[in-house]
C-alpha cells in the first residue's frame, strides 16, 4: 500500500529547501521500493494569501488522512501586520495541536565535517549528540486565558497562562525515557521548579515515573543553568526533557553549537506514531529567493520521516549517510561554509545528495 505524504512547503525559503528534500525523497522512493505518494497543501502566509488564514480546516483533515507531514518553514514581514489571531505561526500552532503532536524530537548533531562552523572550540563540541525532547502542545503557548487588557487606570496589561496537566507531563515524559534508554541512558529534565508551581509539578511527574525506567538515569537542571551549560560543557547531556517554551529556546540554542540551524531537523509525534516533520529553522526571509538556503535540516527531517513514521529505516540511514558523504566531499552552503571548501547553492547541494545515493 503507498505511504501518503502531506507536503507543506509554507513560506520564504520554504518551497526552496523542500523542493530538495521531495527530490531526495524520490530518490530514496525510487532506490528502496517506498511506494510514497506525495500530496500538497497551504500553509502560513501561503495560506492566508489563498484562503484568508493560515490552516483552513481541510487541508488540517487532508493531512490527517496521510501517514506524515513534511513542512518547510512559515512566516515572513509580508504577514507581520496581520491580526495575531490569523498569523502565519498560527498555523503551525493549529496542526500541531489538531494532530496531537505533542512530542518534538530535536536532535542536535555535531558532523564532524563542521567542527569548524560551530560558535564554539572543537574541543568543546566535537562529537556531539544531544537529544532535545520539547512537549509541543501545551505550556504557556497555549494556556488559557490569554490576551492584552485594560486595567482600571488605563494602562494595558499582557497576560498568558503556563499550565500542565499531569498527563501531559506523563506523556512527554515518557517518550524521553524511551528515547534515552535507546541512546546512553542519561535524561536531564528541565525546570523552573525554584519559581513556577507548575514545573514544581513537572518535576515530581518525572521524579514519579523514573523507577518504571531503572536503566535511565534520571536528573533535573533549572533552566538558565541549563543555558549556561549548554554552552559550557554540552557533551555532559545526552537527552534533555522539557516544556514548550524552554523547549523552543533551548533547542535553538543548542541548534549553534553545529555550526547552524541550517542542519537540524525535527519530528514532531503524536500518539499513534504519527508524525509531521521540519526544519527547527524558520522561513529566513532574510534570504529567501536568493538559492541559497541549507536544506539539508529539511532532507534530514525527511530521513527522520521515514525512520520513525514510514517503517523506511534503511532509507533513512541511506540520506543520512549521502548527507555526511556530501560534507566529506567538502560542499557547503553559506550558512555552514569555511576555508577550503565548496560554496554551493541550495539546489547544487540538493542534487549532491541525489547523486550520493
Ligand atoms: P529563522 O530560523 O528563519 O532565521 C534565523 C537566521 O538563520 C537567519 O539569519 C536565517 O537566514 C538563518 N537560517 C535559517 N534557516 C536557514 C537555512 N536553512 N539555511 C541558511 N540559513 C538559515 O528565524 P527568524 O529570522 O527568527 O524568523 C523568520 C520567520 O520565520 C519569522 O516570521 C518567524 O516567525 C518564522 N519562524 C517559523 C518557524 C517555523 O516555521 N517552524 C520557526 C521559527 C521562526
Ligand atoms: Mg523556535
Amino acid at each position: 500500500m503507498s505511504k501518503k505524504i502531506m507536503i507543506l512547503p509554507g513560506d520564504g525559503i520554504g518551497p526552496e529547501i523542500v523542493e530538495q528534500a521531495l527530490a531526495v525523497l524520490s530518490a530514496a522512493d525510487s532506490k528502496f521500493g517506498l511506494d510514497l505518494e506525495f500530496s500538497e497543501g497551504l500553509i502560513g502566509g501561503a495560506a492566508i494569501d489563498e484562503y484568508g488564514e493560515p490552516l483552513t480546516d481541510a487541508t488540517l483533515e487532508a493531512a490527517r488522512q496521510c501517514d506524515a507531514v513534511l513542512l518547510g518553514a512559515v512566516g515572513g514581514p509580508k504577514w507581520d501586520k496581520v491580526e495575531p489571531k490569523i498569523r502565519p505561526e498560527k498555523g503551525l500552532l493549529k496542526i500541531r495541536s489538531g494532530l496531537g503532536l505533542y512530542a518534538n524530537l530535536r536532535p542536535a548533531i555535531l558532523y564532524p565535517q563542521l567542527a569548524e562552523a560551530s560558535s564554539l572550540k572543537p574541543e568543546v563540541v566535537s562529537g556531539l549528540d544531544i537529544l532535545i525532547v520539547r512537549e509541543l502542545t501545551g505550556g504557556i503557548y497555549f494556556g488559557e486565558p490569554r490576551g492584552i487588557r485594560t486595567l482600571d487606570n488605563g494602562e494595558k496589561q499582557g497576560f498568558n497562562t503556563y499550565v500542565y496537566k499531569e498527563s501531559e507531563i506523563e506523556r512527554i515524559a515518557r517518550t524521553a525515557f524511551e528515547a534515552a534508554r535507546k541512546r546512553n541512558g542519561k535524561l536531564c529534565s528541565v525546570d523552573k521548579s525554584n519559581v513556577l508551581e507548575v514545573t514544581v509539578l513537572w518535576r515530581e511527574v518525572l521524579d514519579r515515573l523514573a523507577p518504571e525506567y531503572p536503566d535511565v538515569e534520571l536528573s533535573h537542571m533549572l533552566v538558565d543553568n541549563a543555558a549556561m551549560q549548554l554552552v559550557r560543557e554540552p557533551k555532559q547531556f545526552d537527552v534533555m526533557v522539557t516544556g514548550n517554551m524552554f523547549g523552543d529556546i533551548l533547542s535553538d540554542a543548542a541548534a549553534m553549537l553545529t555550526g547552524s540551524i541550517g542542519m537540524l531537523p525535527s519530528a514532531s509525534l503524536n500518539e499513534s506514531g504519527f508524525g509531521l516533520y521540519e526544519p527547527c529553522h524558520g522561513s529566513a526571509p532574510d534570504i529567501a529567493g536568493q538559492g541559497i538556503a541549507n536544506p539539508l535540516a529539511t532532507i534530514l527531517s525527511a530521513a527522520m520521516m521515514l525512520r520513525y513514521s514510514l517503517n523506511g529505516g534503511k532509507a533513512a540511514d541511506a540520506i543520512e549517510a549521502a548527507v555526511s558523504k556530501v560534507l566529506d566531499e567538502g560542499l557547503r552552503t553559506a550558512d555552514i561554509n569555511t576555508d577550503g571548501c565548496k560554496k554551493v547553492s541550495t539546489a547544487e547541494m540538493g542534487a549532491a545528495v541525489v547523486a550520493a545515493f
